[in-house]
């Protein structure tokens, strides 16, 4: 089912976002180079107790698209001028999937009077290699020219389990469109950003936020291993793994995913 975006005003764009429930914020950010609707699992169960917002980052959805290189810093501001825009002034949870993760680390950089708490999904805190940086850049190029075909075809065995692949063909055919509608040059625009993200590694002692981290245990793109490392190094960190899940875990396990948010969100109150 198609759910109904709410369109907010930023200072050089429009933001859509997913805006369901009452209660307490928590904000899902998603990862890369997919849209608000990763999320429909997540708000579907969770809006019955808090306010859920799904949004769509900049270059994504239906979102304004700025072509170039949009960074992780941007997208986190533009989340805070979201926030703004829809008067929320409590501090909110904020949950990102991998480049979603990476635009949460800017968020608690750059405005962390407005974060209660962390959850972490399938993401890094570590920078590109020169060389992952390197094939970021000619994939934006190569989107730019050509579209998104050849990235939904080559990223898509790797952001989902094989046993999920196989098993959950809608699932991945949904990816697929989400991918193919998306303007090349929003997806080109932050690859470009990724690739000069920084190694947030040595932030972690001090993201003293409760923080819960999760891993699809077959995630080849985000290992547990490196996630378990990273809550161990943040001061309030937790660790999920979950099983038979790669790294689309929030959309492959539900129910797995959602009972270890519920747990988390909790303990917060
Ligand atoms: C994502 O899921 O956001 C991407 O896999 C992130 C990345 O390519 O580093």
């Amino acid at each position: 089912m198609m759910s109904e975006l709410r369109k907010v005003t930023l200072s050089d764009g429009e933001l859509f976002v997913r805006d369901q429930g009452q209660g307490e914020t928590i904000l899902f950010v998603h990862g890369f180079p997919l849209d608000h609707s990763m999320w429909d699992a997540q708000v579907n169960a969770l809006s019955s107790s808090y306010r859920c917002l799904a949004v769509d980052l900049r270059g994504f959805g239906r979102s304004t698209v700025t072509s170039g290189t949009v960074t992780m810093e941007q997208m986190a501001d533009d989340l805070a001028a979201m926030l703004d825009g829809l008067n929320i002034t409590q501090p909110v949870t904020l949950c990102g999937l991998s480049m979603g993760g990476y635009v949460a680390w800017q968020f608690w950089k750059r405005h962390s009077s407005r974060l209660a708490a962390l959850i972490l999904c399938d993401t890094r805190a570590i920078a590109d290699t020169e060389e992952g940086a390197k094939q970021r850049l000619e994939t934006a190029d190569r989107v730019e020219a050509e579209g998104s075909g050849f990235l939904a075809e080559a990223m898509l065995p790797k952001l989902y389990a094989e046993t999920t692949y196989h098993a959950r063909p809608e699932m991945i055919e949904d990816a697929r469109r989400v991918i193919l509608a998306t303007a090349p040059s929003g997806i080109a625009a932050a690859a470009r950003g990724m690739a000069q993200r920084p190694d947030v590694t040595s932030w972690l002692p001090e993201i003293d936020v409760p923080a819960l981290l999760i891993t699809g245990e077959q995630d080849a793109i985000s290992p547990a291993a490196e996630m378990a490392a990273i809550a161990q190094a943040m001061p309030r960190g937790t660790h999920a793994i979950i099983p038979t899940a790669g790294h689309m875990a929030p959309q492959e396990q539900p129910d797995a995913v959602n009972a270890a948010l519920r747990a988390f969100l909790l303990n917060l109150k």
